[in-house]
């Protein structure tokens, strides 16, 4: 047999505009590059069209990095860009509302970072432009996308643990421990940063209304324990610097949720972890330990009962499929690529987003219980949500 060229690529071209090169940057573009060898079926190829960074070094240098074709410093030009399909937006927060609502104007498909806005006004204007167009918008809810916490969803879903009582989650990093941290070492609190709360909590809060359900009401703490990191920098008053909080959730279904996120948790590095207790049943899970599900259903059989470990990996359990063989773990990283994957299947494919993608209505939700626990904090009152 003599050596042949390759067959021509027929996969359906997804032109990709990303905004911002920086560590989600990396990690949405890791995506890309990965996608159309793991998910062949979907018939897409992302194409590394334009990348954009204000820093004009950075994006020069990260273009030639990853393989963007071009390059360019100012996101106007990126949103307005013929050779753009997809507005990936993995700019800091502040830099969320105006491109996305531009691009979504200009008819583009767009992803945004979380937190989607810092202001329930600019979710607002954000999840309206995304109502009045065409296209599709997802918020980067990313944890949704790991097969364990998938799993424990269909579970609490398909009343397998009963009734749900209670939810209670931990989003905990360590970042801003050692008080004498500047702000700028302090990832959550020197501009364009805003907080501990926007900044881990909102993952916290995304993960109560995916597996549970609705909020209706929020008591709430949130404090910045090292002052000088609470003063808003760089002159903007939406920028805060927040720490600590810790919430009690009255979900819709009549459950109750402990919420607490931190970043000075000491010797925690990124530990998002929650436990669902139902009438006939509960379940357990961690991101140290991200392919394990925790679970306990009652059987009847006493002398075993409790909690057992559930290695998800296996084809038939969520997203797992497409990778390896049984037992071959995922990570933190393999949520972000099948969300992604999810994203582009769902354009190219005419697929809806909801209810396992986060759309801009989930991102507005999410900002709207946000400042829910800012205004309970503040007054010392329950706040009722109301979206
Ligand atoms: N879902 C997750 O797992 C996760 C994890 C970390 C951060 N985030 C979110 O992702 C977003 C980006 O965070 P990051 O850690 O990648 O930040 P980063 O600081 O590492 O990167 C941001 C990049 O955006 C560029 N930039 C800033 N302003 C710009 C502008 N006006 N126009 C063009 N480029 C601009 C910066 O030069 C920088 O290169 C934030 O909203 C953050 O909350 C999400």
């Amino acid at each position: 047999m003599t050596i042949r060229p390759t067959s021509p690529d027929t996969r359906k071209p997804l032109r990709i505009g990303l905004l911002g090169c920086g560590f989600m940057g990396k990690c949405h573009t890791n995506a890309y590059k990965k996608i159309p060898y793991i998910y062949p079926a979907a018939n897409v190829m992302p194409r590394l069209s334009l990348l954009c960074d204000k820093d004009e070094r950075r994006a020069q240098t990260e273009a030639v990095r990853y393989g963007y074709e071009r390059y360019c410093t100012d996101w106007k030009e990126l949103v307005a860009d013929p050779e753009v399909d997809i507005v990936d937006n993995c700019g800091p927060d502040p830099v969320h509302p105006e491109p996305c609502i531009a691009a979504l104007a200009a008819g583009k498909h767009v992803i945004c970072e979380k937190p989607m806005a810092i202001s329930v006004a600019d979710a607002r204007r954000m999840r309206d432009a995304a109502r009045a167009a065409s296209t599709k918008a997802m918020c980067t809810f990313n944890y949704r996308f790991m097969p364990a916490v998938r799993l424990a969803r269909d579970l609490v879903a398909s009343g397998r643990i009963g009734t749900v009582y209670h939810m209670r989650v931990h989003y905990l990093q360590m970042a801003g421990h050692d008080p004498s941290l500047s702000p700028s070492q302090a990832w959550y609190s020197a501009w364009p940063h805003s907080g501990g709360l926007q900044g881990i909590g909102s993952h916290a809060i995304d993960q109560c209304r995916f597996l549970v359900g609705e909020i209706r009401s929020v008591s709430a703490l949130v404090r910045a324990f090292n002052p000088s990191r609470a003063i808003p920098s760089a002159g903007d008053p939406t920028a805060w610097a927040d720490e600590g909080t810790a919430a009690v959730l009255e979900f819709e279904n009549g459950a109750l949720g402990v919420l607490e996120s931190s970043v000075v948790a000491t010797g925690r590095k990124n530990y998002l972890a929650w436990e669902i207790n139902g009438s006939r049943g509960s379940l357990r899970w961690d991101l140290e330990h991200p392919n394990s599900l925790q679970v306990c259903v009652v059987t009847g059989e006493n002398a075993l009962f409790g909690f057992t470990e559930v290695n998800v990996t296996e084809s038939f359990h969520p997203y797992s499929g497409a990778w390896w063989p049984s037992g071959h773990n995922l990570g933190w990283e393999h949520g972000h690529i099948i969300e992604k994957f999810h994203f582009l299947d769902a354009v190219a494919n005419q697929k809806e987003l909801s209810p396992f993608q986060a759309t801009f209505e989930d991102g507005y939700r999410v900002a709207v219980i946000i400042d829910a626990m800012r205004r309970s904090s503040q007054t010392g009152q329950r706040i009722e949500i109301q979206y």
